[in-house]
């Protein structure tokens, strides 16, 4: 069976065909729309749309054109249908649903963070239920309790800002460029430890959530206190504190987690956990703590097809319900504890 994905919940187009069979992707293509949103130093939901409207069908040629295959070939279409910016999600479903109109098969309407979840799977053969997963990205900080496919446990999340939008704010503030992670992660590699120690919001708390907008605020006021101009030393000093600070809340959080249920297994996703410094520190500690950790390809760590088609894939072999009457709803506000299989 092939699975066409198709992913437009934010910024980034992606679409990739995943083959049963071989159990393995046939090919997958993106789009990333960073130089459209670069100067606002963040994403424009209008401009996202249109700019999906623009790129999924050459896309699509593409993939087609790289896999050498025919569009009524695909058997299932699946497609991102929330949670995400509106506008961005309804151009996706409705390209989904037309292209499986045109050639009278299914669709299948994914849950955007089930791909990022799933992700992993694609390259770690060894990787089993359950897990605890780390959800790091632009739009979402969430701990999961993983049991089973479509079956999550949201054990905490952050109370106000992402961790991914705390990366790219602090990136604008400090003039790094979009997106602002991998800028800090660079930068910060020059920068000195021991200049600014800034706040771990929510450490001790006893509970799985975060809070990022107070480490926000106060790498906002030290830069306020320096110049605005600043120089790159000082730009990297900063950085690194503010890296230093997050990486310590996010590895102390997986860390309680994974004790607290017992579980040895952990698995990192979204954008941010590309982040080489997170991965780094995750790696240290799991002899300390007996854990392993999964991650995604790199490149499936931010927004991509190909999860969605792999998870298109997961959900039809667990028998979820396939769609023919093609009238789809998209959910921006979906919750991950409301899935069902
Ligand atoms: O998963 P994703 O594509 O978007 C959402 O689904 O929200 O993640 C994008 C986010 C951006 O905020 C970006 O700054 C961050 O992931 N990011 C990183 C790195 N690469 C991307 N953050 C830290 N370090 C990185 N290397
Ligand atoms: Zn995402």
């Amino acid at each position: 069976m092939i699975i066409l994905g198709i992913e437009s919940s934010c910024d980034d187009s992606g679409l990739a065909l995943y083959d049963t069979h071989i159990k393995n992707l046939r090919s997958h293509v993106i789009c990333s729309q960073n130089l459209v949103h670069k100067k606002y130093g963040g994403v424009v939901p209008e401009l996202a749309a249109r700019t999906h409207i623009q790129t999924i069908i050459p896309l699509l040629k593409k993939l087609l054109k790289n896999s050498n295959l025919e569009l009524n070939k695909i058997d299932i279409i699946a497609y991102t249908k929330g949670p995400g910016l509106s506008g961005s999600l309804l151009v996706g479903a409705s390209i989904a649903c037309s292209i499986a109109l045109s050639i009278n098969k299914p669709v299948i309407g994914i849950h955007h963070l089930e791909g990022h979840l799933l992700s992993p799977f694609l390259s770690n053969n060894s990787l089993t239920f359950p897990f605890i997963a780390l959800l790091v990205s632009g739009g979402h900080t969430q701990l999961i309790k993983v049991n089973s496919m479509g079956n999550y446990f949201l054990l905490g999340e952050t109370l106000d800002d992402a961790a991914g939008e705390t990366f790219d704010k602090i990136a604008k503030m400090l003039d790094l460029g979009y997106p602002g992670g991998p800028k800090i992660s660079l930068i910060s590699e020059f920068g000195d430890p021991n200049i600014y120690k800034f706040p771990r919001p929510m450490l001790y708390t006893n509970d799985f959530n975060f809070s990022f907008s107070g480490l926000k605020t106060s790498v906002l006021n030290v830069i306020k206190n320096i110049k605005l101009d600043l120089l790159k030393q000082e730009k990297a000093n900063i950085a690194r504190g503010f890296l230093d600070a997050i990486i310590d809340v996010l590895t102390s959080k997986c860390i309680a987690a994974l004790k607290n249920t017992g579980f040895n297994k952990l698995v990192v996703v979204g954008g941010v956990g590309a982040n080489k410094q997170l991965r780094k520190k995750l790696n240290i500690l799991k002899k300390k703590y007996n854990y392993t950790v999964f991650y995604p390809k790199k490149e499936f760590c931010t927004d991509n097809g190909a999860m969605i088609a792999f998870a298109g894939a997961m959900r039809i072999e667990n028998n979820s319900n396939l769609e023919l009457n093609y009238e789809f709803n998209i959910k921006p506000q979906w919750k991950i504890n409301q899935i069902k299989i």
